[in-house]
């Protein structure tokens, strides 16, 4: 079988990958399209630690091929997104509805692979970069098969993560102001969840000028090229424009009520703070290396009621939020074709992923 193989160093398309039959309560599922999320080159460059060998890709959909003896919410031939959360479905986590809170999802690595006859383990319970994978029941969510294998995809990381984050942890309301740091897939799906959550403002910044033309389809209200411009000053010039403007006892006014990392660096989350208005939340999505550290003046929190909040996986239930997402794309409301800048059989690989770094790519996709 064909995938992509993390080898501790580097990555290799190969074809000596083998796979099993599903256990009772697995489901083996036949790759349709995978969608490649900076996750998966955090794993490549180090940021993400994971044991090698092993199969990336975490954002896939795909049709169910076999299932386990317990299995009964899918059956052979349905469309599926995959979701990357193992939930047991018992603990309290589960029971209240918070599966990004499950023990069980974070750091579980099983081993259905072979690699040249060698035991490879699965990367995030998902493992989409193979022509098949097999995961838990929970994670397969059927899907309708109205949605291209190519959109459906990136539901499976980029969407829920980015859309979730304002619709599940941000409950962003009418009106409220917002600023996204960092225009990739993640960065994309956040803007047009605040775009469907109805935010007044959406101010998107990139490093990449180049990127202020997606911005603005996915529901950028303003955009700011931070290689060349302030993006602090900026935005607390843009929000709110007031005819007078008054410096506070902290030191500055104005900002946004809501304000998204989706970069990954403690500078990028420090200015996701610093764009804050009084009341305003900042949410850490992107992932730096492990250990890496923000500083902040604490009062500037405590006076005014600033906050920072972690986002895991859009804090998504898959089974509500994978049908809503679907239910939204083929109304209307939700892009999904449009994330889907490039398309390349699994040997493309290593081109999706000079594209994205260059900053050419709202999402590359593997095809099978
Ligand atoms: N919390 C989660 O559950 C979760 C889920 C998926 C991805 N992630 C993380 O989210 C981050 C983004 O993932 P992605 O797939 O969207 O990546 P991506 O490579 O598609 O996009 C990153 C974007 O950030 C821009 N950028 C880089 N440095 C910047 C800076 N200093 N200021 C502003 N913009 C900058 C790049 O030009 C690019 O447009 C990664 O760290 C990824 O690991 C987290
Ligand atoms: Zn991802
Ligand atoms: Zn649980």
């Amino acid at each position: 079988m064909r995938g992509i193989v993390y080898t501790g160093e580097d990555v290799e398309v190969t074809d000596q990958l083998s796979l099993g039959n599903p256990g009772p309560t697995e489901v083996r599922v036949a790759v349709g399209a995978a969608g490649v999320c900076h996750s998966d080159l955090s794993v490549i460059n180090g940021t993400i630690p994971w044991k090698a060998p092993s199969v990336l890709g975490h954002e896939g959909a795909g049709v169910v091929e076999a299932v386990g003896s317990e299995v009964r919410s899918v059956k052979v031939g349905d469309h599926v997104v995959i979701a990357t959360l193992a939930s047991c479905g018992t603990c309290r986590a589960c029971s209240t509805g918070h599966p990004t809170w499950c023990i069980k999802t974070l750091g579980n690595v099983s081993q259905p692979f072979t690699y040249k006859g060698e035991p490879a383990s699965n990367f995030a319970a998902t493992s989409v970069f193979a022509e098949s994978t097999i995961v838990k029941e929970v994670q397969a969510v059927k899907i309708s098969e109205e949605v291209p294998m190519t959109s459906a995809c990136l539901i499976g990381c980029g969407v829920l993560t980015g859309v979730g984050a304002v619709l599940n942890r941000a409950r962003v309301q009418a009106g409220e102001t917002s600023a996204v740091f960092g225009v990739g897939g993640v960065g994309l799906n956040v803007i047009q969840g605040l775009r469907l959550a109805g935010a007044s403002r959406i101010i998107a910044v990139d490093t990449l000028a180049s990127k202020e033309g997606l911005a603005r389809q996915f529901g950028a209200t303003h955009f700011v090229d931070a290689s060349t411009t302030d993006a602090v000053a900026a935005i607390r010039e843009l929000v709110p424009p007031g005819p007078a403007r008054v410096t506070g006892a902290l030191g500055w006014t104005g900002g946004v009520n809501w304000s998204f990392d989706c970069v990954g660096h403690p500078a990028v989350l420090r200015n996701a703070l610093d764009v804050l208005d009084w009341g305003g939340n900042a949410l850490a999505i992107g992932i730096p290396p492990q250990g890496t550290e923000v500083a902040v003046d604490v009062n500037s929190l405590a006076y005014v009621d600033r906050g920072l909040l972690g986002c895991r996986y859009g804090s998504s239930r898959p089974h509500h939020d994978i049908p809503l997402m679907v239910e939204l794309y083929l109304s209307g409301r939700l892009m999904l074709d449009e994330l889907v800048t490039e398309r390349r059989p699994l040997e493309g690989f290593r081109e999706i992923v000079e594209d994205m770094e260059a900053g050419k790519l709202a999402r590359g996709v593997l095809t099978f």
